[in-house]
């Protein structure tokens, strides 16, 4: 695996106030007096539990599949995580390259790659720690995928530079999918969702609540895991494990990705599956997913 970017830090405890919680995250951070630890989600602990809940999930992927073809020759998947995405498509076929900031989310892809279903994909995947925001792996790609939304994490001067890694590592005609959350008619009011989960900590089984707290007017969202880890029939420590996003409609991406000098073609519907709560997919007028199509132009 080799090393072109930025780690993350672990384990450090955030004020209550932090723009890394909102809600009902928040508030319960607050009624621990700031002693209940706040970790980052794709930290050691967190990337365990995201792991967890999103492992099964193929969402995407049939998209992914569709509007990239059946044969790319050389893909490279920014944001790679724990491989939810990456498995599946190697699965189909593809050969990747898959480029992540967390080394923990990368253990935890690599832990995937121990298992029997997955071993023969092992060297079908190579994988680079490094910062989606500026990385320089000296070729050209058919296909750059990029899901979950996880272009929000990045502030307006990041996705520039994003736009601008992913055209320079573009062949001519090669495509770029990017795929998001989109909240048509969402009001002004937040809206939070939580979903309970048994997730699998680092020591051992831990009682989960995922809060997805989106807030409109302060163009945010906020996901937050709150664990209580069981050792010896009782609970040992809790932590929040969180992170946080921009919001921006899928028309505002679409201009910064023209842009970049790539050419945006079209928006794709993404059929989404268990990450989303179940009364969220029962109101598509609220959220939905979809997937950005843009292609690098020959000059
Ligand atoms: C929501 S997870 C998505 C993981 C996986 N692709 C999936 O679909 O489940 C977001 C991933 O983006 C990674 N990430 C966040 N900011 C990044 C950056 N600036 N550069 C590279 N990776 C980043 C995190 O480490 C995490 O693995």
């Amino acid at each position: 695996m080799g090393v072109v970017g930025n780690s993350e830090s672990e384990g450090r405890n955030m004020a209550s106030d932090s723009p890394l919680l909102l809600g009902t995250a928040q508030r319960i951070v607050g009624l621990y007096d700031g002693k209940l630890p706040v970790f980052n989600m794709f930290g050691e602990e967190g990337s365990t539990l995201y792991d967890n809940f999103s492992r099964n999930d193929r969402s995407e992927v049939p998209e992914f599949l569709r509007v990239g073809g059946p044969d790319p020759k050389q893909v490279l998947e920014l944001c790679c995580g724990n491989g939810r995405t990456s498995l599946p498509l190697l699965e189909a076929g593809y050969e990747l390259v898959g480029l992540d900031s967390s080394p923990h989310m990368l253990a935890r892809l690599a832990a995937r790659f121990e298992e029997p279903e997955w071993q023969p994909y092992a060297d079908k995947m190579e994988t680079v720690e490094g910062d989606m925001t500026f990385f320089s792996l000296d070729r050209q790609f058919d296909l750059v995928v990029l899901g979950t939304s996880t272009v929000w994490m990045l502030s307006a001067d990041a996705r520039t530079s994003l736009f601008k890694s992913v055209y320079e590592h573009l062949k001519d005609n090669g495509k770029f999918l990017l795929t998001l959350m989109h909240f048509p008619s969402l009001g002004s009011s937040p809206l939070e969702l939580a979903t309970p989960f048994i997730g699998q900590g680092t020591t051992g089984p831990a009682l989960c609540t995922l809060y997805d707290h989106v807030d409109p007017s302060k163009r945010v969202r906020a996901t937050s895991i709150l664990a209580h880890h069981i050792e010896d029939g009782r609970i040992s420590r809790s932590g929040m494990y969180a992170t946080s996003m921009n919001l921006i409609t899928p028309d505002e991406l679409a201009a910064e990705i023209e842009q970049s000098g790539l050419t945006f073609v079209a928006q794709h519907e993404v059929e989404r599956g268990q990450l989303v709560n179940q009364s969220a997919k029962t109101d598509p007028n609220t959220r939905h997913w979809v997937l950005l199509e843009a292609h690098r132009k020959p000059l």
